[in-house]
């Protein structure tokens, strides 16, 4: 039921619907910028700022500078600060005695909040012009099938754990690579500024989800199993290595797998970026062919380096939202591509990882952004 949700509040509409939205916050984030124009910023506070505004506005149609987006937004930071805590370890996420002692505490407040805005919406339903947000979609698909408020509620939480800070950091992470890659940053805008077909900044996104892995996962088994010749029993926990599939010399063309080159999205790895999620939330990536130097043609990969890339996870709760992510990456870079040139603070680029929940810029960056005329 939780996957027929997901893909029906997640399907076209939602994404194209979004698009407004996150130009408008995207350009919010720019003007904030120019304010600041020539010195010094710690873009992570106002990335997450933003990605928040954009949760409340297209998912709840909510303002962000209402008294209760500012308090759901406190109790998200909460969340994931927790979450993100290099204490924190990958039982503590499936319910094993842990350090996250305060979650109890946020996640009832959060409940609460929750359900009285979908009160209120279920009040104001007849006044309201269709399907306009992410609440509406769940709404019409809650009528359709039935189930119960708690999965809106839990989907809503999951969104704010899942949907936020995981974009926020992506693109904290292309700005260090960009700052870092004077030419790459170049290069991506002057296609941004060109006509042509845009497929330099959808590779340098891609390539920063590959060198940065962005998220850990862990699974637990539900019941015996064989894997690859392991038996695995109930109960064990699973903690799929995705930051190491992206990093494996052997399995990945386009040059050493420890430099971000954007290119290989280009060529060794097309096959990749011509896989994108488009539309589908269903993973793309996987069994994808790769297109080796001097080949005739590309060859479908198989085991391992069929699963090199999950940048989104895989399977049945592959990420529902990666469509919608990208397109959000894409716009928010685009944006800052075109009002500015930027540079990092003090010369020297730290691209050092805190590895938590997350993979982290382990020291915020300042970034300097210089306003193009
Ligand atoms: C660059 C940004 C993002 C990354 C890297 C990312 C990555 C992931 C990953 C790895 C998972 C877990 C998949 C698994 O368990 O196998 C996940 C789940 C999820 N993501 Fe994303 N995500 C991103 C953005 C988003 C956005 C923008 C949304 C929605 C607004 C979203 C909504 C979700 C939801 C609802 C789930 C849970 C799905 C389930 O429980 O079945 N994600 N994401």
């Amino acid at each position: 039921m939780r996957s027929v949700l997901l893909q029906e509040a997640f399907a076209a509409p939602a994404v194209a619907r979004s698009k407004g939205v996150v130009e408008e916050e995207a350009a919010k984030l720019c003007a904030r910028l120019v304010d600041s124009a020539g010195s010094p910023v710690e873009v992570r506070p106002m990335l997450r700022k933003a990605f928040t505004s954009l949760f409340f506005r297209w998912a709840l149609s909510l303002d962000p500078d209402s008294g209760v987006a500012q308090r759901l937004a406190t109790l998200f930071e909460g969340a994931w600060s927790t979450l993100t805590d290099p204490v924190v370890t990958a039982s503590d996420f499936v319910g094993l005695p842990g350090v996250t002692g305060t979650l109890p505490k946020i996640k009832r407040e959060r409940t609460r909040l929750f359900r009285e805005l979908i009160t209120a919406r279920r009040r104001s339903e007849s006044n309201r012009a269709g399907e306009t947000d992410f609440l509406d979609a769940m709404l019409k698909s809650q009528k359709k099938h039935g189930f119960g408020e708690d999965l809106i509620v839990e989907t809503l939480v999951s969104l704010t754990t899942a949907g936020i800070s995981t974009v926020a950091t992506s693109l904290e992470w292309l700005l260090l690579l960009f700052a870092k890659h004077q030419s790459a940053q170049t290069q991506a805008r002057s296609e941004i500024l060109g006509q042509g077909e845009q497929r330099y900044l959808e590779a340098c996104i891609l390539e920063t989800l590959r060198l940065k892995t962005p998220l850990f996962v862990p699974r637990m088994c539900l019941e015996d199993l064989e894997v690859s010749g392991w038996g695995l029993k109930e109960g064990t926990l699973l903690l799929p290595d995705s930051y190491k599939l992206a990093h494996d010399q052997a399995h990945w063309g386009g040059g050493p797998v420890d430099e971000f080159r954007p290119e290989r999205f280009l060529n060794a790895e097309r096959p990749l970026l011509d896989a994108l999620p488009g539309l589908r939330p269903k993973c793309p990536f996987t069994g994808a062919s790769r297109a080796d130097a001097g080949a005739a043609e590309a060859t479908p990969e198989k085991g391992a380096t069929a699963f090199k890339f999950l940048p989104f996870g895989v399977g049945a709760r592959f990420c529902p939202g990666a469509p919608l992510a990208l397109s959000e990456l894409h716009i928010f870079a685009a944006a800052l591509l075109r009002a500015f040139d930027w540079q990092v603070d003090g010369g020297q680029v730290d691209l050092s990882e805190a590895y938590s929940f997350t993979l982290t810029p382990l020291n915020p960056s300042r970034l300097i952004f210089r306003p193009r005329r």
